[in-house]
């Protein structure tokens, strides 16, 4: 028997991302090939012709996915009934800034759109934050909307995840399918700490394979901290497939579970696991089942990552409250 659709709500659509992703979605890469959807997409006004535009693309890729377009730039219309929201609307950082830079502009959007979400969604609506700030941003919409429960909201590091499995596979020369359980600790910024003391590569551990802790301490870290940056240096645009493919990425596992023996990161509402200060919205390692995520626990840490672990999540502290500071 057809399932009943999913409503899944795209913020931004009009932008980069969401020129990316909605088709995804609509092609079943984020919820799987045998689930209908209805894809609502919000943006402000001055988008509204090219959103309707996006619109009309959807219609014409006849997806046989997708069972209906909301094109809006009303906030409770987009938010109504929907199951999960991805959240994309805001400001891209351009070359020079620093994600943080985006935060005044981008919180108070984050604010008003929690008490939407929160009086319109679906009841045990799943929250995906994107825009930048992304993890602070997830923490605002989250205090802002304090009846959807906390496990329901998270923010993006799967690209940075992705990021690091793809520059071990391409140091290997293995494939990237074959590289796992890397994790992102902390902020989706340049202090966020890729940690592959617990990942293999066909099976064997990648420190043992690579043989080169100098690379995997140092360039190896930096250039998944800063591989953001280096896109924005190469399109004068930020990343936009990868994002796309990345939110989709941590949606699917998120809705229809990890593979066994496989965790991903995902910015999560931190319980105090591994002494992350709680109440912080922090990447940690995540395995999910029937739609729950649970923080994989017991990894040891050593002391090189224990610093790496506390820098982020002192940055993260730092940005709640100049986020708070931008609202007030
Ligand atoms: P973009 O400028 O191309 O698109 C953003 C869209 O959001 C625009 O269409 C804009 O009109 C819309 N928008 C602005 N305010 C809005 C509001 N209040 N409600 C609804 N829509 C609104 O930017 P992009 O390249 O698509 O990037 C979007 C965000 O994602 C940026 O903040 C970017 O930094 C971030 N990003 C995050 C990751 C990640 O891994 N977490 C990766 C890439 C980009
Ligand atoms: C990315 O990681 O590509 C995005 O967060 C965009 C940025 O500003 O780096």
């Amino acid at each position: 028997m057809a399932k009943e659709p999913v409503r899944v709500l795209v913020t931004g659509a009009a932008g980069q991302i969401g020129y990316a992703l909605v088709p995804m979605i609509a092609r079943g890469v984020m919820l799987g090939p045998d689930q209908p959807v209805i894809l609502h997409m919000l943006d402000i006004p001055p988008a509204a012709e090219a959103l309707n535009g996006v619109k009309m693309e959807l219609i014409d890729a006849a997806f046989p996915l997708l069972k209906g377009v909301v094109a809006t730039t009303d906030v409770v219309e987009a938010c109504t009934g929907v199951n999960i929201a991805v959240m994309v609307g805001g400001f891209p950082r351009k070359e020079g800034m620093e994600r943080k830079d985006v935060m005044t502009k981008n919180v108070s959007i984050y604010k008003s759109q929690a008490s939407a979400l929160e009086k319109h969604a679906a009841a045990n609506c799943k929250v995906l934050v994107v825009a930048n700030p992304a993890n602070t941003n997830a923490l605002i919409l989250k205090e802002f909307a304090p009846s959807i429960p906390e496990k329901n909201i998270t923010c993006l590091t799967r690209l940075d995840h992705n990021r690091a499995l793809g520059q071990i596979a391409e140091k290997l020369k293995v494939q990237v399918s074959d590289v796992k359980n890397a994790i992102i600790w902390g902020n989706h910024s340049s202090t966020q700490y890729p940690d592959v003391n617990h990942a293999t590569a066909c099976g064997k551990p990648v420190r043992e394979l690579v043989k080169n802790d100098a690379w995997l301490n140092g360039e190896f870290i930096t250039t998944v901290q800063q591989r953001g940056a280096a896109i924005i240096k190469a399109r004068k645009l930020s990343s936009a497939l990868s994002a796309a493919s990345g939110a989709c990425d941590h949606i699917r596992d998120w809705v229809l579970g990890t593979p066994e023996g496989t965790w991903v990161s995902m910015g999560v509402y931190s319980d105090g696991s591994y002494n992350v200060p709680a109440g912080l919205i922090y990447s940690f390692p995540v395995t999910c089942r029937n739609g729950e995520w649970t923080i994989v626990q017991g990894l040891p840490i050593d002391e090189f990552s224990r610093k790496k672990m506390d820098a982020t999540a002192d940055e993260l502290s730092e940005e709640k409250a100049l986020a708070y500071s931008c609202l007030s």
